[in-house]
């Protein structure tokens, strides 16, 4: 039997396949590139020893979807495929709704019609909103969201929820991630954000390697110790792990099942750059710049569900986390295309 691995050739995609397996599993990766590049498939195989089935294909692409049912023996679906550019969701909201909502219902529609109702959702600690004081916990109320991509997360939520209701043969896991940076130890694989980086470390990494000219600090007057965000960093392969965990406890498990993903510790924007130095040895310019709409002051998790639940733990610290992020760019400085 088959795990289904929707959007595997992408950031956490490949780090998640890699260590699926590595633990034995068999895998069929379908993704339609739009925002990876077939050139992860070989990097997958060369770090796992083996290869990954793959299949092109959208998830909105309902025949493409039952011709994959029918041709592999798949019994879970890991659902990474999505598009999740904040800025561009508040641009093209249709564009956001229609690719992550439509497309998890058409996957959905399919998975039920060949008897697959076990999946592994891959949501975000954006659902729980502006609400709440961290440390969030999953029994927190969601929604409040501030942007399309973050209000496609707490629909499918919902829309799972609701599924598992209707039909007790599901077996639904929300897997709320922090913020995953860092990259495989290797140096093999990691994230290759297309354009200018909207996230903090792929842009402290680009200004490590003299492409960028400095980072911009978006706002010095937060709540917070040093007046700069803090937000749960957490390595790529940490969130990898979880997977593997969450899986075996879905599979044991129906009706619907919520983890935090995160390390429980919150890193200011400053810290970050301080570690990212250290552990690259390249000063990191920047200027404190306007806040950035929607930014809160202070997001981390309470993370002890998932250990005591699942058995997870993240275990990599920050110093590993931009050890790692360096390594992948300063081997890779134009992604897969080098
Ligand atoms: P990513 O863009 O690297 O990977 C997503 C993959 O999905 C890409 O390979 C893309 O080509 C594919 N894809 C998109 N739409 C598709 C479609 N219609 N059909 C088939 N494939 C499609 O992103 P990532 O960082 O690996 O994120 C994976 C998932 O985790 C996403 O759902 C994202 O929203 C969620 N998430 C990410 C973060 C983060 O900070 N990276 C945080 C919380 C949640
Ligand atoms: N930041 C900067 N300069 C930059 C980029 C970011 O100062 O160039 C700051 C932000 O203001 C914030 C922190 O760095 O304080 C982290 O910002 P990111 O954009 O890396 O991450 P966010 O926490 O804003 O958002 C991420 C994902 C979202 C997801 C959210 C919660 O990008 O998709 O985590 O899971 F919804």
């Amino acid at each position: 039997m088959a795990t289904l691995v929707t959007g595997g050739t992408g950031y956490i995609g490949s780090h998640t396949v890699v260590e699926l397996l590595g633990a034995g599993k068999d895998v069929v990766i379908l993704d339609n590139f739009y925002n990876s590049s077939p050139k992860v498939l070989p990097r997958i195989a060369e770090l796992a020893g083996r290869a990954p089935a793959f299949e092109e294909c959208d998830i909105r692409d309902r025949a493409g979807l039952d011709r994959i049912f029918e041709t592999y023996k798949i019994d879970s679906v890991i659902h990474f495929a999505g598009l999740k550019a904040v800025g561009e969701s508040c641009e093209k909201p249709l564009l956001y709704y229609e690719n992550n909502i439509g497309g998890t219902v058409t996957l959905c529609e399919a998975m039920a019609a060949h008897g697959c109702k076990n999946i592994v959702f891959s949501s975000s600690a954006t659902v729980y909103g502006s609400g709440n004081v961290s440390p969030l916990r999953e029994d927190m109320p969601v929604g409040g969201t501030t942007n399309p991509y973050g209000t496609t997360k707490y629909y499918i939520e919902h829309i799972l929820e609701d599924t598992a209701a209707a039909d007790k043969d599901w077996h639904v896991c929300l897997l709320r991630y922090f913020n995953p940076i860092g990259a495989h130890k290797s140096g093999r694989i990691g994230e290759m954000p297309n354009g200018i980086p909207n996230n903090l470390l792929p842009y402290i990494t680009q200004v490590a390697a003299g492409k960028l000219d400095h980072l911009n600090i978006y706002g010095n007057d937060y709540n917070t110790p040093d007046g700069t965000g803090v937000r749960d960093y957490i390595h790529v392969v940490d969130l990898a792990l979880g997977h593997l965990k969450a899986m075996d406890y879905t599979a044991d498990h129906a009706g619907v099942s919520i983890f935090n993903l995160g390390t429980g510790k919150g890193y200011s924007v400053l810290e970050i750059v301080a570690a990212f130095e250290k552990a690259s040895g390249v000063k990191i310019p920047y200027e404190f710049a306007p806040r950035r709409p929607g930014d809160l002051d202070s997001v981390y998790s309470d993370p002890s569900k998932a250990e005591r639940v699942l058995g997870w733990k993240a275990e990599r610290g920050i110093d590993e986390m931009c050890a790692d992020s360096y390594r992948w760019q300063h081997q890779n400085p134009n992604g897969y295309e080098d």
